[in-house]
């Protein structure tokens, strides 16, 4: 007797492994496991309205079985970087549509990123306002592109003010819904509002929204909860940084609180999750080694992996399932028909930070 093989061919190269199609959830299957990842191109338009040249942008990377788009802020004070598109008001909206269309025209399917600094933003994006944060725990450094100003001390939010912006995240993902978006991606990572509550240096409140696992995780659920009730658990994912990397210093017991994020999250059925770093090699004491493994360990629903990925390292990640799915970010800058050359084998075209200056 021949024995049958069912699980397929035995992958050999990149593309056998990452052009197969995958189901992060029942009503949304992707036609490869390639996904790119949010990338802030602050090249949006006057009143932070995503422009045809951004539509174009995407529409080029279609290939990929997932686009996430860069952050899109869900509210003015939401702002850190110049020029960034928000999703708050009717043209932006608009202007959205144009993008999904695009998109979907070209057979993709696009996840938009729901967005709000927190604390790394400055009075210089708020009209002199002093930014909003889980607690005043000033940030050092330099604001880019600002002239050399410096972060400052964000005041820390009443409860009312905490109310508001679950509000925010929620309205963002009934208005990324209706500019035809396939899903949205709450970003809980790199050290932005959703991260500031999440972690101890960041986080020194003492009433319900921190002093705990349970109470430092409330906000990102509030918001899960909330945007899950405007776009369905099957059209949100999460992007998490459980190892503090960027705008945050870790803390030894900031683990406790992802362990307790994860097992939360476990229970909501959601898209995914994607782990926020720069380079997934990165050992964080704290997590016990890489912050992809302590998601992997912490959480049994689709993980996406991200951070320095090649075609060749993805795909062993996958086989090895150690990721579900991966997200390019810079090569997918340098090599918008990033899928093509996956499939023919081709060499991809060296990322270079000169190629941020224009959106091709
Ligand atoms: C120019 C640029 C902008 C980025 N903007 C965002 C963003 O808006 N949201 C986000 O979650 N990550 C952002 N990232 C991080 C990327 O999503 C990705 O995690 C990172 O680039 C590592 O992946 P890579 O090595 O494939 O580029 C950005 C990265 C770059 C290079």
């Amino acid at each position: 007797m021949i024995p049958t093989n069912t699980s397929g061919p035995s992958p050999t190269s990149p593309a056998e492994t990452l052009l197969r199609p995958y189901s992060p959830s029942p009503s949304l299957t992707l036609t490869n496991r390639v996904v790119m990842a949010p990338m802030t191109r602050s090249m949006a338009g006057e009143g932070l309205v995503p422009t045809t040249a951004m539509a174009e942008y995407y529409a080029r990377r279609a290939g990929a079985g997932l686009l996430i788009t860069e952050g899109a802020i869900v509210r003015a004070d939401g702002q850190g970087y110049p020029d960034v598109p928000g999703i708050f008001a009717p043209a932006q909206v608009e202007g959205w549509s144009e993008v999904t269309r695009r998109i979907h025209e070209e057979g993709g399917r696009v996840f938009l990123q729901l967005w709000h600094v927190g604390r790394v933003s400055h009075p210089f994006y708020l009209d002199g306002a002093v930014p909003i944060a889980p607690s005043a725990v000033a940030l050092e450094g330099r604001v880019p592109r600002s002239g050399g100003l410096e972060y400052g001390t964000p005041r820390e939010a009443s409860l009312d003010d905490i109310e508001r912006l679950v509000e925010a995240f929620a309205d963002g993902a009934a208005n990324a819904i209706a500019a035809g978006f396939d899903g949205v991606e709450i970003h809980g990572a790199n050290g932005y509002l959703i991260d500031q509550f999440l972690h101890h240096h960041t986080n020194l409140r003492q009433d319900a929204w921190g002093g705990s696992p349970a109470g430092m995780s409330r906000f990102a659920l509030a918001v899960v909860d909330a945007v899950v009730a405007r776009a369905g658990a099957e059209r949100v994912g999460i992007r998490l940084s459980p190892g503090a990397y960027f705008n945050m210093q870790s803390h030894p017991d900031d683990a406790a609180v992802f362990r307790y994020l994860l097992g939360e999250l476990e229970t909501r059925q959601l898209a995914y999750v994607h782990v926020g770093i720069f380079e997934r090699t990165t050992v964080f004491e704290g997590l016990g080694g890489t912050a992809e493994a302590f998601l992997r360990n912490h959480y049994s629903g689709t993980l996406i992996g991200s951070g320095g990925y090649t075609p060749e390292s993805a795909a062993s990640a996958v086989k090895a399932e150690e990721i579900d799915l991966v997200a390019f970010g810079r090569p997918f800058i340098a090599n918008p028909d990033l899928v093509a050359r996956i499939r023919d084998g081709q060499p991809l075209e060296p990322y270079d930070e000169e190629m941020l200056a224009r959106l091709e």
